[in-house]
């Protein structure tokens, strides 16, 4: 079973929610996505510009950035799931998408921004993954950023079948032409924060987080080609 045949199946049999930056549990998600906010605030200056979104899921993040002043007809999606990227196109028919692996898509090197939320970790194939990597920095202009949001351990523990910890050392080799600026941020494993808020005990959250044994290490990274 080849990486992106293996994710098929895997979002098939989990629930719908829950693997999205933009959904579930919303006390610890909505600290998440204001960090981000404040990262993505911080970097992007104007929103009159041309944005790919790689891995798009249902559209959520890109909702977001329109919200924040990004024009629909200026925004290109990429989703490789046909029913995620069904669901994005109903919330986003402006928007251009497409339902493809991104690897086998072509563009012109257009797009002032380029996005990765949430991506590269459910790629298990290195291989893949940072391929995906390069070639997003081809097709971004001169100028132009990559943002890419996820948890990071240049260790790679490989403890899951569906998803492992990105590597910043692998990215800065990729990158290594370009300046990078890292925003680095610890929280809670997903799941723990998940199961804390199931049963009632969010407040509980950042006395884990004290604990260090349960963490995952987040990176905003933004890559200026
Ligand atoms: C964890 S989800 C994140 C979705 C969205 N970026 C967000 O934060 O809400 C990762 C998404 O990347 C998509 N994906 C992974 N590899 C891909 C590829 N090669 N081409 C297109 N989409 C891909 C998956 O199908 C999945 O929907």
């Amino acid at each position: 079973m080849n990486d992106l045949e293996r994710m098929k199946t895997f979002y098939e049999t989990r629930s719908r929610q829950g693997w999205s930056v933009y959904e579930c549990y919303p006390f610890f998600l909505a600290c998440k996505q204001k960090w981000i906010l404040t990262k993505i605030l911080k970097h992007i200056e104007t929103p009159a510009k041309k944005l790919l979104d790689i891995g798009a899921g249902e559209g959520d993040f890109l909702l977001t950035m329109i919200r924040l002043g990004f024009s629909p007809s200026n925004i290109t999606a990429v989703e490789y799931l046909s029913d995620r990227i069904e669901r994005l196109h109903v919330k986003l028919p402006q928007v251009e998408s497409h339902c493809n692996d991104y690897l086998k898509l072509t563009f012109p090197s257009e797009f002032d921004i380029i996005t990765l939320m949430a991506v590269l970790t459910s790629i298990v194939d290195n291989d893949v993954r940072y391929s995906i990597v390069s070639k997003a920095l081809e097709e971004l202009k001169e100028g132009g950023i990559l943002i890419i949001y996820d948890f990071f351990n240049d260790k790679e523990p490989f403890l899951h079948p569906d998803y492992r910890a990105a590597s910043l050392k692998k990215i800065k080799e990729i990158a290594i032409s370009c300046s990078m600026t890292v925003h680095k941020k610890v929280y809670l494993k997903s799941k723990y924060a998940k199961g804390l808020c199931k049963i009632g005990l969010p407040a509980l959250i950042p006395l884990f987080e004290a604990l260090k044994l349960f963490n995952d290490n987040y990176h905003f990274i933004v890559i200026r080609k």
